[in-house]
Order: C-alpha cells, then structure tokens, then sequence
C-alpha cells in the first residue's frame, strides 16, 4: 500500500509520515515529522536506520514495494534512540539472520535497551562494508547527538546518510527539498532542530564536517533521519551549520520576557523602542505565548538576548526559569544578555537571572535593571535607555 521512493538507483526511502505528531520529548513539532529509513540494493541489501516502533508496518509496506523484507542481510544502526532504532526488534524477528552493524557504543546500549544479545558487527570511522556493486563507509558521529551516533556514507552515490545531522522536524509530500516549494520552511525547521537538539555540542560539529572533507567524501545528497532529503541545497545546510555551531548570528536582539500585572511586559517594550530608535532588529516574545523550544531557535540566530522577570517567592518567575534551565543545558555559543524584571519589594530575580545566564556561557554586558511596582515614566526612559546602550554593545 505504501511506496518506497528511490532516491538514486538501488537506494531508496522507505521510512514513514508523522503527519500528527506536536510533541517531541518537550520540543513542540508543528510540522509534524517523518522517521527516514533506507534500504540499499546492491548484491547484498542493507536496511539503514528504522522507524518509531508504531510506524513498522508503513516501514515494512514500503520495503515490500521493493523487495521481500525476509531477504534484507544488513541492519545498519546509525543511532539507537526509539524514533530510530524503535523498529528493530520487529525486523530482526521477521528477518533473524540479518547482521546488524553498528558502533561499540551502540552496540552496549542495544543490550540495554531491548535486553537482547543479538551479535553486532562493530564498526569504527572508516571502516567500509561491500554489499556488491554498494560500499558503506562509517563514520562515527560521537555525541552528534548520542555517543552511539554514527553517519553511512554510500560511496557509488555519494550520499551521506546522516542520521540526525541535518534533520527537521518536518512532515511532507516531497522527500527532496528542491520539491516541497516551501524552503523557508524547512530551513525554520532546520535551524529549530539544530538549536534544540544539536547546540550544546555545537563544537564537536565543525571538526566532523573537516573529517568527511579529509576523508575525501563528496556530497551529492545528505539524507538525515528527519525531514527532507537535501540534494539541490547541500552547501546552504552545511553553510548554515557552520554558522549556527561557531555562534554566528545576525545583529538582532531577543527579548524574551513573562509579566504578572502587565509592569515587565511595559518595560519589556520600553527596551524594544530604545533599540528601534537605534535602528536595531529586535524582537519580542512572552513565553507564556510561545513555547521555549521555538524560542531557543530565535536565540541561535540573536547576538543579544535580554530577559525579563518579575521576582515571585525570591526568585525568578516559574516560565522564564523554564527558560532559562533548558537554555543553560543547551550553553548557546557566543551570546550577551541583560537582565530586566519589576519587583515589590526584593527584586531578587534580576540578579538570578544574571547568575542562570552565566552558568550558561552567556556573557552578562550590564548588571541589570529593576524597576518597583509599576514603571513611572522615569522607568520608562530608563528602559529605553537600556535599549539604547544594548544596541551600543552589538558592536562591542
Ligand atoms: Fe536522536 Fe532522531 O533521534
């Protein structure tokens, strides 16, 4: 019932559509996604990476367009985490002879998981295996994003199958990005996905893509686990995670703000007109009204972030702590923040604010700015005061 697509001769997706899913381990996915699997013919057939555990009969049905799924001999591992390594148990069960190959690291974390002792051929960075007229070069990918992580590169076709390197949350018709006609959109979800998931290790990134360069791989198509396949885009994604894993950022500033009685939210907006005035991109977002994980997108790409509490109960107010717990996990390169936030009495937040900032790598560019009850006009001015002088640091 279900199609696989051949992506170049002998090599073929065969993963499935999450068209529904909005909810992914806490990041939001509004675009739904896909789980790509891929199956490569050559003498020998190897099944690259599986499908959420769910999804296996779509998976099987798509092989099943192809070939007899019982006549797969290779079951390529590139990463163990359920949305891709979910389906395994199933197709081992169906085809219990094939081998399944993986990194040492995945392979310990396969017994752990599904408390098998299935045997695991161990392969290292370089390591080749010959289907027959297809070779299947491995490179571990340590911490891109699991220790277990590992790319395949297919080097007849030149396509780096990359797991969750270069992937999107992104649900579609199209596997190709030159055909889906709505590349704004996947590159959105490219940047989300990186931001969210890929930013803490955002050094170990560059020496990878120096490794497939000294390795003498060329790219022809990157097929990730998630999303569209890249083949008419390819120096646009690695251009841009470049970009996103050295700290680069365009001049924008981020407000990032949550409000009790409406007095954060009015010196929240003080702060934007002194950076308007001084003609500099900003933006502001209420958490309440925006979900951390699209957040954290718009910081990848901000060289300022300035960030707004009231204080409650000694502290920071519960959303923007969110915030600022799941930020200080994700260590964003190269970034400035200011604190801001109105008070009744303690005011204590402001300097919470500074200190979570810093246990984050952020770099705190002022002490911060409080303001009592609700802002006089005096506030105000010395809010957009403050936009002024943080437009001022953008080319500090
Ligand atoms: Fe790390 Fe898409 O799983």
């Amino acid at each position: 019932m279900y199609e696989a697509t051949e992506i170049k001769r002998g090599v073929f997706w065969v993963g499935a559509i999450d068209w529904n899913i909005r909810e992914f381990h806490g990041y939001t996915t509004n675009r739904g996604t896909t789980y790509n699997a891929y199956l490569v013919k050559g003498e020998k057939t190897a099944l690259v990476d599986t499908v959420k555990a769910g999804f296996f009969p779509e998976m099987i049905s798509r092989i099943k367009s192809i070939q007899d799924p019982e006549k797969i001999d290779y079951l390529i591992v590139n990463h163990l985490e359920m949305d891709h390594s979910g389906a395994l148990p199933l197709i081992k069960e169906l085809v219990p002879n094939a081998q399944i190959v993986a990194t040492d690291y995945c392979s310990k974390g396969l017994v752990k998981h599904f408390q098998h002792d299935w045997p695991v051929q161990k392969v290292k960075t370089g390591h080749e295996l010959s289907l027959g007229g297809k070779t299947l070069k491995f490179l571990e990918a340590y911490m891109l994003h699991w220790p277990d992580s590992m790319f395949t590169y297919l080097v007849e076709d030149s396509i780096l199958l990359s797991n969750d390197g270069f992937g999107q949350h992104y649900a579609g018709f199209h596997r190709f990005d030159d055909e889906d006609g709505h590349f704004e959109a996947i590159m959105d979800e490219a940047a989300k996905y990186f931001a969210n998931i890929l930013m803490p290790l955002a050094p170990l990134i560059p020496p990878i893509l120096k490794k497939v360069e000294k390795m003498r791989m060329p790219i022809e198509i990157i097929a990730p686990s998630h999303g569209i396949i890249w083949r008419a885009h390819i120096d646009k994604i690695i251009n841009s995670y470049v970009e996103w894993s050295t700290g680069v950022a365009r001049d924008q500033v981020l407000i990032i703000y949550d409000t009790m009685w409406g007095s954060t939210e009015i010196m929240a907006k003080a702060i934007s007109n002194g950076l308007c005035k001084a003609s500099v991109e900003n933006k502001l977002v209420r958490l309440r009204q925006n979900h951390y994980s699209d957040i954290v997108k718009e910081i990848l790409v901000s060289k300022i972030i300035v960030i707004g509490s009231p204080t409650i109960n000694e502290g920071i107010f519960p959303s923007v702590a969110q915030l600022l717990s799941y930020l200080k996990g994700l260590h964003p390169l190269k970034k400035k923040g200011v604190a801001f936030g109105s008070y009744g009495w303690g005011g204590e937040a402001i300097e919470a604010i500074n200190s979570e900032m810093k246990a984050g790598g952020i770099e705190v560019i002022e002490p911060g700015l409080g303001v009592v009850y609700v802002p006089m006009n005096q506030d105000i001015e010395a809010c957009f005061q403050l936009g002024e002088r943080i437009a001022a640091h953008l080319n500090d």
